[in-house]
């Protein structure tokens, strides 16, 4: 651990950095830019450590993730992911997946909490398939449980019997576990809209019952906090219906990949929407975490000079704020990515979703990162040295 850089002097953050499989490469180079732009901006330096995950690992190493890369992701203060996935891989039979060093890195790294916000940038509105008078307000934000639930729970295996093939997976969750998420949902609603909306499956499921017992004990902390239970089925629908309801909504593991991939789409592309995985571990500047598009990686357009970067150039602003304690630069980011859509770029898939438009220019992955960084020139000229403010997105303490 480096020491705590002294007041006046500027910090150096340091980053591990997975480009990983497909578009990962190509829309990391772009964030990585953003972030470099941003640290003269405001006067920090970036140590950056470049380890390989994934299907580009398997080939290297024989493994999704090697051990040692393994330990410089928990001693670095976050990691910048760009997408893992290689359909060479994906043959139900494959004993070696890329997908396993994720969920590897998730649970070694305890990454229990996955924050997905999505809002709509209102030049996008147009581009939703959900009509525009209904997705011109939303704001929400997805807590997903990230370390439990069906993805982790042992047995989970397909045994022969005398009458078939049979196959169990197992949801298991201990209190701590549903706990630590909840607390987690409850304060990021304090620090925003204050409501909170729990989904589970109680009326059939055991473990949904105790999901909601225990957002029932917990709320007790937050008089605050206006609480609604959903059924998931239900909020599913609501998400389409009426999605600018929501403010932040809290779940477990599988109920949150599903209905996260179903609120994304509210914003018009996949390739808008950032995540970021939070650990209980404090660094010297902020939480640890580890960053990424909620995009995969994107096989049929890799190498293409195609693929949006703002999912990731946005995933690299909450690095910012949540790792690093570093709201201001967070938010500078976040408008020279408003800053690039305004001014009318737009990648091929902002595009298809909306049709040429007049006043639009089609631009590829690195053009795109670049006017991002044009944008963040322009809007900050000189910065002051090392402000940090350690706010978090919502408030957390
Ligand atoms: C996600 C992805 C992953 C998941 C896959 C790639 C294992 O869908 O991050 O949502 O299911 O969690
Ligand atoms: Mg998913």
């Amino acid at each position: 651990m480096s020491e705590k850089a002294p007041v006046g002097v500027s910090p150096t953050y340091r980053l591990v950095v997975v480009p990983g499989d497909g578009i990962g490469t190509e829309v990391i180079a772009g964030g990585r830019r953003v972030l470099e732009a941003a640290a003269q901006a405001f006067g920090f330096g970036i140590e950056w450590t470049e380890i390989l995950v994934g299907g580009v690992a398997i080939d290297a190493y024989g493994t999704g993730i090697r051990d040692e890369d393994l330990a410089l992701c928990a001693a670095a203060d976050a990691v910048y992911f760009g997408s893992i996935g290689d359909p060479r891989y994906s043959d139900p039979k494959a004993r070696v997946r890329p997908e396993q060093a994720l969920l590897r890195m998730r649970k070694d790294l305890a990454l229990y909490a996955n924050l997905r916000p999505v809002a709509v940038q209102p030049i996008l509105a147009a581009s939703s398939p959900v009509r525009e008078a209904l997705v011109k307000d939303v704001d929400l934000l997805i807590v997903r449980e990230l370390t439990g639930g069906l993805y982790f729970g042992k047995p989970s295996e397909q045994r022969a019997t005398p009458a078939g093939r049979e196959v169990v997976d197992t949801l298991t969750y201990t209190e701590h576990e549903i706990r630590r998420v909840v607390k987690l949902g409850f304060e990021l609603a304090r620090g925003r809209r204050k409501k909170l909306t729990s989904v589970d499956k109680a009326n059939v499921l055991e473990s949904s019952r105790l999901w909601r017992t225990i957002v029932e004990e917990v709320k007790s902390d937050y008089p605050d906090v206006e609480l609604e239970h959903r059924l998931v089925d239900a909020c599913a629908m609501s998400l389409v219906t009426r999605p600018a309801q929501f403010d932040v909504l809290v779940m477990e593991n599988l109920f949150g990949d599903i209905l996260s991939d179903e609120a994304s789409v509210l914003a018009g592309s996949l390739g808008m929407l950032p995540s970021a995985s939070l650990g209980e571990r404090r660094t010297e500047h902020g939480l640890f975490g580890l960053y990424e598009p909620i995009h995969g990686s994107a096989p049929d357009i890799a190498g293409q000079d195609v693929a949006n970067p703002l999912a990731t150039i946005l995933s690299g602003a909450m690095l910012m704020r949540w790792s690093l304690g570093r709201a201001d630069v967070a938010d500078a980011i976040e408008a020279a990515v408003t800053g690039a859509l305004n001014a009318g770029y737009r990648t091929p898939d902002l595009v298809a979703a909306i049709g040429d438009q007049p006043d639009t220019k089609k631009v590829g992955t690195q053009e795109m990162a670049d006017k991002v960084v044009s944008s963040l020139i322009e809007s900050n000229p000189s910065m002051a040295v090392g402000t940090s403010s350690k706010t978090g997105e919502g408030g957390l303490q």
